[in-house]
């Protein structure tokens, strides 16, 4: 194979209450990125076209560029790469629209290896990519991207990832206000201590949501889905984030709070609900001056795959 297209989905980071460690695929958009094999050795990354076009090509300093090099390092094939960048995730949407290129660009240049990397390897490669796009090494949105569904990770230099089952008819709401936050700034209004009793709160809300997911408890995923922690310090940035929630758990969500860093939200509802709670946000968030694109998908899906 000389030439390869992926698709890697969009995912909400954080899920509420697993800081940079839990997350879910959002298979309705997503990054499409092809890598070719040049006879030139090196990376070239050709072009960005979609809904971001203004990317830097220099492979260090993009995010898809930086997992390639990783990748390219660890093969060390006899042949350079060639990728285009295809973009169907806004940046600074809270929808991992930077590890959604790291994946696809390894996930595509895999696929053109005689001797092609496990999941867990290509896990690594992307990391170092999203590092470039937020500052810091964090793999809640990598990981469902690439394994697809709800997905754990525990460990940084060596990551453990665990794919958790989610109740069936489980879907997920999504609603993306047409605005930009940057990550970086997102994350610097963290305060870097967390008080006792919240950090018990939000222990016991990851501990239960989990267990719920495990043992198909919606009322343990209900009291659960609630971050305690990062949410009040975040809300702010979101025109609306209150209304919004409200809205969504009046028509029936599990839960609701901020994908990733924001300003995109999503709830859990039951799929008979989930039409109602998308209609209640989507309205809320034009009440509070801000359109927003929505989509209901299932929170199970496939992850990062070959398209072409
Ligand atoms: N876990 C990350 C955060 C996701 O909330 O800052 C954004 O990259």
């Amino acid at each position: 194979m000389s030439r390869a297209t992926a698709f890697a989905p969009a995912s909400v980071g954080n899920v509420g209450i697993g800081f940079d460690i839990l997350g879910f695929a959002v298979d309705a958009l997503g990054d499409r990125i092809t890598v070719s094999r040049t006879e030139r050795p090196g990376i070239r990354i050709t072009g960005c076209s979609g809904v971001v076009t203004d990317l830097p090509l220099e492979p260090e300093k993009n995010t898809a560029g930086r997992a390639l090099i990783a990748l390219g390092v660890a093969a060390n094939p006899r042949f350079g790469f060639e990728m285009h960048i295809e973009k169907g995730i806004p940046l600074g949407s809270g929808l991992g629209g930077s590890a959604a290129s790291a994946v696809g660009a390894v996930v595509a240049a895999n696929a053109l290896l005689d001797e092609p990397f496990d999941r867990l390897t290509l896990l690594k490669f992307s990391m170092q990519g999203e590092a470039v796009a937020s500052g810091s090494v964090h793999v809640d949105n990598i990981a469902p991207s690439l394994f697809g569904g709800l997905v754990l990770t525990v460990g940084i230099d060596n990551p453990k990832v665990k794919r958790i089952p989610v109740p069936s008819g489980v879907t997920a709401v999504i609603a993306h206000p047409h605005m930009f936050v940057p990550t970086q700034q997102a994350r610097a209004i963290l305060k870097r201590d967390v008080a006792m009793t919240d950090f018990v709160w939000q222990t016991a809300n990851l501990a239960g949501f989990l267990s719920g997911c495990y043992t198909n408890d919606l009322e343990l995923i209900r009291e659960g889905l609630n971050d305690v922690v990062i949410e009040p310090q975040r809300r702010q940035l979101i025109p609306g984030f209150s209304a919004v929630r409200a809205a969504a758990m009046a028509s029936g969500a599990l839960g609701c709070s901020i994908s990733g860093a924001g300003p995109t939200m999503f709830a859990w509802a039951l799929a008979a609900d989930a039409q109602a709670v998308r209609e209640k946000m989507v309205a809320e968030f034009a009440r509070n001056g801000v359109a927003a694109d929505h989509w209901v998908v299932p929170v199970e899906s496939a992850g990062a795959r070959i398209v072409e």
